[in-house]
């Protein structure tokens, strides 16, 4: 143990590169020693840096303003218990998720803060968002009323409105349906009318055209009611950190929190600097030189143009590495480095400047010796936004969570490790 540390010191830290037969034959680096997983591809997830960015939105935030932590999607691929945990300490208020599952796995790993469904759920489900208080999002009368034979007299569930202001995805469109939900909803013990929201299509472009018509439309259906529910949100991240007019009494705060900006047009405005919370990495698990003609992986496409120094690393496109990040560039030793050939379901090739030991390790997102590959790198290489990123790396990558600067623990489905 003591050559792991001394070894890991020299590595790490003074970044002398010395003989690495020893993490193979006698096991991981020292960090990893707690055997939550066992192959060499992670996420790092830098539960500081989301705290940082909570704690700076909620610092612009009027007091009286409340703020929805968006963790669905298990947080965007961070981690739904420890995302919620950490924004929860960092002044968020609630949680919204895309579906009751979501909801119910974090009440099921302890978590007791508000939390809203943002989709739509069953009305069958109704009794059992009740027990668990969780809120649904609701935008008809018939639904209600299918939803009211599923609750039991002592039981009540708080629902939001969902009004589409232009989204055209789910909500209420008129204000005669809107009132005849409020009235519904007035008559109905078992019903509290918790809160009324919308959602912005564009509020992450420079053009504001089409967010003013959703914002008007909003306050247009919002006057039809005789009172407000206690709470109403609007603004995503995108509106939350550019304008402070449609704020109302709550914003939902997504992919900001995880350091994010919605948009590379609004990035170069935004209030604060985001820290990214999320990195990949791997290791070097296999070397080898090539001579001119030799080819590598599925197709043969890539040809040795001389002697070249080939590593292997274990991800491939069944972790969400998928085949278009063929030619994305990866940080080892100090350099950036090109996939070569064709990203295989678990492992890929990259093409070395010289060689380096088996054990290396190799930054796919993340900075490193002063180079760095955002997760909005990885966005414009495959041509979409930077949400689909994080989401997309699969959940047979454990995920090791860094807290106070040094790792926490652990989460790997794969050995039940949740
Ligand atoms: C209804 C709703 N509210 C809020 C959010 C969070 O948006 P963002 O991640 O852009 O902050 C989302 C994300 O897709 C959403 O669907």
């Amino acid at each position: 143990m003591k050559y792991y540390i001394i070894l890991y010191i020299l590595k790490k830290e003074y970044k002398i590169d010395i003989e690495c037969k020893f993490w193979l034959t006698e096991g991981r680096l020292p960090w990893m020693d707690m055997q939550d997983f066992h192959r060499d591809t992670w996420v790092e997830v830098n539960l500081d840096d989301i705290h940082d960015n909570v704690a700076s939105m909620k610092q612009m935030l009027p007091s009286e303003v409340k703020m929805f932590a968006v963790v669905k999607a298990n947080a965007y691929g961070h981690g739904d218990y420890e995302v919620a945990s950490t924004a929860l300490k960092a002044g968020a208020d609630f949680l919204a998720v895309a579906f009751l599952d979501e909801a119910l796995a974090l009440r099921g790993k302890g978590i007791t803060a508000p939390i809203l469904v943002l989709g739509v759920s069953k009305p069958d489900r109704a009794g059992i968002a009740a027990d668990a208080h969780i809120a649904l999002t609701v935008f008809s009368v018939d639904w209600l009323e299918q939803a009211k034979k599923y609750l039991k007299n002592d039981q009540n569930l708080h629902v939001h409105v969902k009004i589409d202001s232009g989204m055209g995805r789910i909500g209420v469109r008129s204000k005669v349906d809107l009132m005849k939900i409020d009235r519904w909803l007035a008559n109905e013990a078992s019903f509290s009318f918790g809160g009324i929201f919308t959602h912005f299509a564009t509020a992450d472009q420079l053009d504001m055209t089409y967010f003013r018509k959703q914002l008007d439309t909003f306050k247009a259906m919002l006057s039809s009611l005789k009172k407000l529910p206690e709470i109403v949100h609007a603004s995503n991240s995108a509106a939350a950190l550019r304008f402070t007019e449609p704020l109302f009494n709550a914003v939902r705060f997504g992919i900001s929190m995880y350091g994010l900006s919605p948009s590379p047009e609004i990035k170069p405005i935004l209030p604060y600097a985001l820290k990214e919370a999320f990195s990949l990495k791997t290791e070097i698990v296999y070397l080898k030189k090539l001579s001119l003609g030799d080819c590598v992986s599925y197709g043969a496409t890539y040809t040795a143009q001389g002697d070249e120094w080939i590593a292997t690393l274990p991800i491939g496109y069944a972790d969400g590495w998928i085949r278009k990040l063929q030619g994305q560039e990866v940080i080892v030793a100090g350099e950036k480095a090109p996939i070569i050939g064709r990203i295989c379901m678990d492992q890929c090739m990259i093409k070395l400047s010289k060689p380096v030991p088996i054990g290396t390790e190799v930054i796919l997102i993340g900075k490193s010796q002063g180079l760095s590959i955002s997760v909005d790198d990885i966005a414009t290489k495959l041509d979409t936004i930077n949400y689909e990123i994080p989401c997309m790396i699969a959940s047979r990558v454990p995920r090791v969570y860094i807290q106070n600067n040094q790792v926490s623990h652990v989460r790997n489905p794969l050995l039940n490790k949740i």
